[in-house]
């Protein structure tokens, strides 16, 4: 390979040298200095470049795709294909921030041979820059690190485990879950994890992991102790058709503008005030003429007006 320049803690993205890539050494430096790390999930090219001019630091492709894209009732049904190609697309959108994929269920619950085949995938064929698996699993965490495939840990209400947990409940509410989960974290990062999400524990909790750790956390339902915070994009537009969860503000009711777009373009057409002239394509004036001549001259042949 060829390096051109070292212009320090992160590399210009090889799209457009004048923007800095957000790497995870940046996403630690971040940390060290204090500065709050801002992640949405995203899953589509247009909503993905959205964010990443937004200047987000970091565009997660959540398995969450499984319920606000797919409309599945959990993140269980997708697959790795599904999110691959996703994946993909965010990939194309995204100059700056750190593009992580999550991987799905079932590519990683088996041999730490399969995970970490499918964790290639999604740097290889995904241009994916971290992977991000749920659950303390310290071993295939340090596979993949050795590997050079940076990880994301994501600890408490890990939605893979649903079946598991009886439901999408708050975790670590009792002294043996808080130190449980502090032990996972501290395993986490000695096995190599480059961030860690905290999902759905108490503030307080998240508190004392982020304090203890060097590497960041990202809290989404963790409260605002963490050293950034993640949203599922959908969740914060009004497009997830979910009731609204404690943690997830609103910033804009995509939903209620979406629709009022959609009915107007309905009512325009039903009322053929869609298209306008000004929105057609029109003959050049000698064709028209020349259309016009002919049909005067052989009226049967005439099939339109002109
Ligand atoms: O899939 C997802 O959207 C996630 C975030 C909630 C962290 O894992």
């Amino acid at each position: 390979m060829s390096i051109t320049n070292f212009p320090g803690s992160a590399s210009p993205s090889p799209l457009d040298p004048s923007i800095t890539k957000v790497t995870i050494p940046a996403l630690a430096e971040m940390k060290r200095q204090g500065k709050p790390i801002s992640a949405l999930t995203a899953y589509d090219y247009a909503t993905s470049r959205l964010v990443d001019e937004a200047g987000i630091d970091m565009v997660l492709v959540g398995d969450s795709l499984a319920m606000v894209v797919m409309g599945q009732e959990n993140t269980l049904a997708v697959t790795v294909d599904e999110m691959l190609h996703h994946t993909r697309a965010v990939r194309r959108g995204v100059r700056r921030a750190l593009v992580v994929a999550d991987m799905p269920f079932g590519s990683y619950h088996g041999t730490v041979a399969d995970g970490v085949a499918n964790a290639v995938r999604f740097i290889k064929e995904a241009g994916a820059e971290a992977v991000k698996i749920e659950g303390p699993r310290v071993a295939l965490v340090r596979v993949l690190t050795d590997a050079e495939i940076p990880v994301i840990g994501h600890l408490g209400l890990t939605p893979q485990s649903v079946h598991r947990m009886g439901g999408y409940r708050v975790q670590a509410k009792t002294t043996d879950a808080v130190q449980q989960i502090k032990a996972d974290a501290r395993a986490l990062e000695e096995a190599g994890a480059g961030l860690l999400v905290l999902e759905g524990i108490p503030r307080e909790v998240a508190a004392e992991i982020t304090a203890e750790l060097t590497i960041p956390t990202i809290g989404i339902g963790a409260g605002p102790d963490c050293d950034g915070q993640i949203l599922v994009f959908h969740d914060m537009v009004n497009l997830s058709y979910a009731p609204k969860a404690k943690f997830a503000r609103r910033y804009a009711d995509a939903a209620a503008l979406f629709r009022a777009a959609i009915e107007h373009y309905r009512e325009d057409v039903e009322h053929r005030a869609f298209p306008s002239d000004e929105e057609s394509y029109h003959l050049p004036s000698a064709v028209k003429k020349q259309l016009s001549e002919d049909a005067e001259a052989h009226p049967k042949q005439r099939l339109h007006k002109i």
